[in-house]
């Protein structure tokens, strides 16, 4: 799987008309096999989420509605920052990157992940982050 964190770009099937509709698959879109969904919403403006790292977790970040400003910082201290402005764009977040997350007036975070949640994968202390193992 990739090790960096990037945009992917799905399919927008339909037309101005009719709507659309994505789609996202195991072994086509996403790199990793589906174990769990959730979803995050009625996120007020101006409150920043995230604020930890995963050990082991492998995520696709999709804004379903509105947009999402997700800034990604590897152990180096490197960041980037990605747009989420489109629901047919998500964004693979492999393990060991601190992440911060901001959403505008109704936006709608849906991740899908290939684990279930375990509180023990996450790193929640910044500087364990900065100081961890790799
Ligand atoms: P967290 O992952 O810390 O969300 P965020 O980084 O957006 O603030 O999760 C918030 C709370 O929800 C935390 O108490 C753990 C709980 N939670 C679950 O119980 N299961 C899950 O799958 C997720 C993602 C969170």
């Amino acid at each position: 799987m990739a090790t960096e964190g990037h945009i992917i770009h799905f399919d927008k099937i339909g037309s101005e008309e009719l709507g659309y509709i994505s789609v996202a698959e195991y072994g086509k879109q996403i790199p990793f096999a589906i174990n769990r969904v959730y979803w995050t919403y009625h996120t007020p403006v101006g409150i920043e989420r995230g604020n930890h790292a995963h050990t082991r977790l492998h995520q696709v970040v999709i804004a379903v509605n509105g947009t999402l400003e997700i800034s990604l910082e590897n152990k180096a201290g490197q960041t980037n920052t990605f747009m989420l402005d489109h629901p047919a764009k998500g964004l693979y977040v492999p393990p060991g990157y601190w992440r911060t997350i901001r959403f505008s007036e109704g936006a709608v975070l849906l991740c899908l992940a290939n684990e279930l949640y375990d509180e023990q994968e996450y790193i929640r202390d910044y500087d364990s982050f900065k100081n961890g193992e790799p």
